[in-house]
C-alpha cells in the first residue's frame, strides 16, 4: 500500500499546483468553483489507478500524470451536475458547489472542468494517445448515459436488476475501468492485458457504485461526507430498494409505494420508514454478497494478466481498500 499512498501524494501535489493557478485566474465565479473542488479532497481512487496501471505494465508514473488529472478533474466535473441533477447540499463534508455559489456557476464551472480533461489529454506524447483518447471519449459519453438512466428511473417503480445494473455500468464502472486502461495504454500494454484490465475495472466499479448506494443508508454521514439517505429521498432505484420493492411482503410493498408516491413528506420519517422495509426484507445481506461477487470477478480478471502476480499486489491493496471503506 506504500506505492499506492506515494502516488496519490504525488497526484495530490500536481493537482494542487494545477488548481492554485487556476483560481487565481479571471472570471473568478468561473474558476475559483473549480480550485474549491479540486481542494475539497476526495479518495482520488481514479488518477491512482491510472498511475498504478501505467506502473504495473512497466511505464512510469510521470509519463501517465497528464492522464491522471485529465481523469480526476473529469469526475469532479459529473459531481458538480450530479450534485445539482441529486438535489445534493453536501459532498466531502463541505457544501456543494452549487451550493456555496449557485446552479449557473455549478453548471458552467462543470462545464469547463470536462473540456479541461481534454487539455490534460492533449498535453501528453504518448505513442498510444488516439486510442487514449477515443476511449476517453466514448466514456465519457457513456457515462452521461448512465447518468440519464439514473435520473429516467426515479420516476419509474418496475426497474428491473439488470436495467440498474447496466446503469451503474455507464454512471460508474467505466470510468474506473477507463483510468485503469488509459494506465496500460500510456504504458504500451497488448490490447489483451488492456482488455482485461478494463474487465477488472468494469467489475470492481460495479462493487463500488453498489457499495456507493449501501453507504449512502448505513454509512456515518461524517465520514460519508454526503447526506445519508439522500438516495432514499430521491427515490433513486438503488440495488436496495429494486430488491426490497421485490421481496416485501404484502403490507410493507403498501407502504413503500406509498412512500414512493408522496410529493411532499417529513424526510427523516420516510428515510426511517424505508430503512425498516430494507430490514424486514434483510436486502442489506443481498447488496454485501453481491458486492463480494463483483469484487471476486474484479480479481479473477486481475489474475489472468499475463504478469507475475507479485507485481499485482499494490492494485489488490488498493482493490481491498476500497472494499473496506467508510466514505
Ligand atoms: C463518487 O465517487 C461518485 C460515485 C461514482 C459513487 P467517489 O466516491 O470516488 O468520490 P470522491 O472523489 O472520493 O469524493
Ligand atoms: C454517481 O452517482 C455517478 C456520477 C457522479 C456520474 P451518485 O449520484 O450515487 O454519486 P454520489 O453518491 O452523489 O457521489
Ligand atoms: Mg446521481
Ligand atoms: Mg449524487
Ligand atoms: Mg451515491
Amino acid at each position: 500500500m506504500e506505492r499506492v499512498k506515494s502516488l496519490q501524494n504525488q497526484l495530490v501535489n500536481y493537482l494542487d499546483i494545477e488548481a492554485k493557478s487556476i483560481g487565481q485566474t479571471a472570471p473568478f465565479n468561473l474558476y475559483q468553483p473549480i480550485d474549491y473542488t479540486l481542494n475539497m479532497g476526495g479518495k482520488r481512487l481514479r488518477p491512482v489507478m491510472v498511475l498504478l496501471a501505467a506502473e504495473l505494465f512497466g511505464g512510469k508514473a510521470e509519463d501517465a500524470m497528464n492522464t491522471a488529472l485529465a481523469v480526476e478533474i473529469f469526475h469532479n466535473f459529473t459531481l458538480l451536475h450530479d450534485d445539482i441533477m441529486d438535489n445534493a447540499d453536501m459532498r466531502r463534508n463541505k457544501p456543494s458547489v452549487h451550493k456555496k455559489y449557485n446552479e449557473n456557476i455549478a453548471i458552467l464551472s462543470g462545464d469547463a472542468m470536462s473540456i479541461m480533461a481534454y487539455r490534460y489529454l492533449l498535453k501528453t506524447k504518448l505513442e498510444k494517445q488516439s486510442e487514449i483518447l477515443s476511449l476517453f471519449t466514448e466514456t465519457a459519453i457513456e457515462v452521461c448515459e448512465g447518468q440519464q438512466y439514473d435520473m429516467d428511473f426515479e420516476n419509474r417503480r418496475d426497474v428491473t436488476v439488470d436495467e440498474y445494473l447496466k446503469m451503474i455500468r455507464l454512471k460508474t464502472a467505466v470510468l474506473l475501468a477507463c483510468s485503469f486502461k488509459m494506465g496500460a495504454l500510456a504504458a504500451n500494454a497488448t490490447a489483451k492485458d488492456a482488455a482485461l484490465i478494463y474487465d477488472f475495472g468494469i467489475n470492481l466499479g460495479l462493487a463500488f457504485q453498489l457499495q456507493d448506494d449501501l453507504l449512502d443508508v448505513y454509512a456515518d454521514q461524517e465520514k460519508f461526507g454526503k447526506r445519508i439517505g439522500g438516495d432514499i429521498i430521491a427515490n433513486k432505484k438503488t440495488f436496495l430498494l429494486i430488491n426490497a420493492l421485490d421481496r416485501a411482503k404484502s403490507g410493507d410493498k403498501e407502504v413503500l409505494m406509498s412512500w414512493l408516491n408522496k410529493e411532499t413528506f417529513d424526510q427523516d420519517k420516510k428515510i426511517a420508514a424505508v430503512k425498516k422495509i430494507y430490514e424486514n426484507t434483510e436486502v442489506k445481506t443481498i447488496s454485501e454478497n453481491a458486492i463480494t461477487a463483483y469484487y471476486d470477478k474484479a480479481v479473477e480478471s486481475l489474475k489472468n494478466i499475463s504478469l507475475d502476480e507479485s507485481k499485482k499486489t499494490d492494485l489488490l491493496l488498493l482493490a481491498q481498500s476500497i472494499m473496506k471503506r467508510e466514505h
